[in-house]
């Protein structure tokens, strides 16, 4: 839940979209120990960490603690896809 709702607030907050191409979209993949998440928008700029401070930053501190791997890949059409693993405890993605 922390994962998505970071991955989220960032599309909401940070993807500088082009008119009418607001919609974001999550999706959830099932694995055998646990569930990729991707949090897709239509802005091409990939997420960055960065140091934080009393402003913030601490949103990919927090998806890089909670999930197994995380990364972007570009998205089909227009914009990229933040995606996060998630494993149950003592589990591994396969
Ligand atoms: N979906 C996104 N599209 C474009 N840039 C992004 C996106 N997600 C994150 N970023 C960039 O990566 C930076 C780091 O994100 P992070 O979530 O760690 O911090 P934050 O959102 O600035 O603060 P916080 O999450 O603590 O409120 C952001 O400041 C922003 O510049
Ligand atoms: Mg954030």
């Amino acid at each position: 839940m922390a994962v998505l709702s970071e991955l989220v607030t960032n599309a909401v907050v940070h993807a500088q979209t082009p008119a009418g191409r607001e919609e974001i979209e999550t999706s959830f993949c099932r694995g055998a120990g646990g569930v990729r998440i991707a949090v897709d928008d239509a802005d091409e700029t990939p997420p960055t960490m960065r140091a934080h401070d009393d402003a913030g930053g601490r949103g990919l501190t927090l998806v890089k603690a909670y999930s197994a791997r995380w990364g972007v890949r570009t998205r089909r059409g227009i914009g990229k896809s933040v995606w996060a693993i998630v494993t149950a405890p003592g589990e591994r993605w396969l």
